[in-house]
């Protein structure tokens, strides 16, 4: 047994909504239908799927700012729910669309509030702002207002802040959503070499790329249930002898897609529309002899661009998540 420091059993939890105000119509929603993970010390844990897959749910079961309807959570030996105040000292998070930040303060400023906030000793304040603020990136703005930061400024910000109490695990909720590509990448190596300095770090994304890049191992979420736990090469190689065979083709009907997806040996059919091209993508084992049944089977269709590839942990997530797999 290795050193687990998160370890969730059996979760599940519903949203009971009410809509509607002359007859009242009652909704149920079943965010979590049932999970269960662990994550070790010293990791970057991914919690990675598509938009309504119970990723916030999950991470604010974790952050103590949601209680599960049934399951088991510790964190750090801590039950979020019954021992919250003893819990949070040694954890910190960022949730995503939060604006815990005062924008009216400066950088300096607004992590002096939450260090006090956090009963950090007056005495060390000064040394550890100004640490937080070099690692990110803002020594030079430390005194400049917020709200004339960039979108990438602030988020670096909030890394900051949710550092503040020097935090054993910190929890990411879709860190890089809405960064322009530049200030994603300098916020994925702040996460590295925080990481590498020891912290352990669960995050949410749907990004594949990002969680291929940072996570040491991910857990595919789909429809409040995991799919599948496990590192992105082994991911990766699950697929191993798979091949893509990708091309576009104009004017392609279900009927046809159903053809396809009946050849001997393809185990998957994606396909993706844009304008009147499609592009279509079957998974297989022996692609070989499936390119000329392809050509078989769509007589009088420009085939275009056909290709034959290793899938990416974009295809492997598609064929796990079932997105748009016919
Ligand atoms: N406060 C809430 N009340 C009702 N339903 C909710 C609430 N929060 C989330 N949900 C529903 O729970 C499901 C999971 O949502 P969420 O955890 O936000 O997913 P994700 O972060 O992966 O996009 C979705 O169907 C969402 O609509
Ligand atoms: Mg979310």
């Amino acid at each position: 047994m290795k050193d687990s420091i998160i370890s969730v059993t059996d979760v599940k939890r519903t949203y009971k909504t009410e809509t509607g105000y002359i007859k009242k119509k009652r909704r149920q929603v079943d965010a979590l239908k049932g999970i269960t993970f662990s994550v070790e010390k010293g990791e970057i844990f991914g919690l990675l799927g598509p938009n309504g897959a119970g990723k916030t749910t999950m991470i604010k079961i974790l952050t103590t700012m949601l209680t599960p309807t049934s399951g088991k959570v510790s964190i750090l030996g801590f039950n979020p729910v019954t021992e919250m105040n003893s819990l949070r000292p040694h954890i910190n998070f960022i949730l995503g669309g939060e604006r815990n930040l005062y924008w009216r303060l400066s950088a300096y400023d607004n992590l002096a509030y939450f260090a006090d906030l956090y009963k950090l000793p007056r005495h060390e304040q000064k040394q550890t702002i100004d640490d937080l603020l070099e690692l990110v990136g803002l020594t030079d703005v430390a005194h400049q207002r917020v709200e004339t930061f960039s979108k990438g400024m602030k988020q670096r910000l909030q890394i900051a802040r949710g550092l503040v109490n020097n935090p054993e695990i910190l929890f990411l909720d879709e860190p890089s959503i809405g960064l322009d590509p530049v200030s994603a990448r300098k916020l994925r190596e702040i996460i590295q070499h925080l990481n590498g300095k020891g912290t352990t770090i669960l995050l949410t994304t749907h990004y594949m790329f990002e969680a291929d890049e940072l996570c040491d191992r991910i857990a595919f979420i789909d429809k409040g249930e995991i799919v599948d736990i496990d590192s992105p090469e082994n991911i990766k190689q699950k697929t191993d002898n798979v091949s893509i065979i990708a091309f576009t083709v104009i004017g392609v009907n279900m009927e046809k897609l159903n053809e396809l997806s009946r050849l001997p040996n393809v185990q998957h059919v994606q396909s993706s529309k844009q304008d009147y091209l499609t592009t279509i993508k079957l998974h297989t084992r022996s692609p070989q002899s499936i390119v000329p049944l392809i050509y078989d089977t769509m007589p009088g269709f420009v085939i275009q661009d056909l290709t034959i590839t290793k899938p990416s942990l974009e295809d492997v997530y598609v064929q796990l998540i079932g997105g748009k797999v016919l």
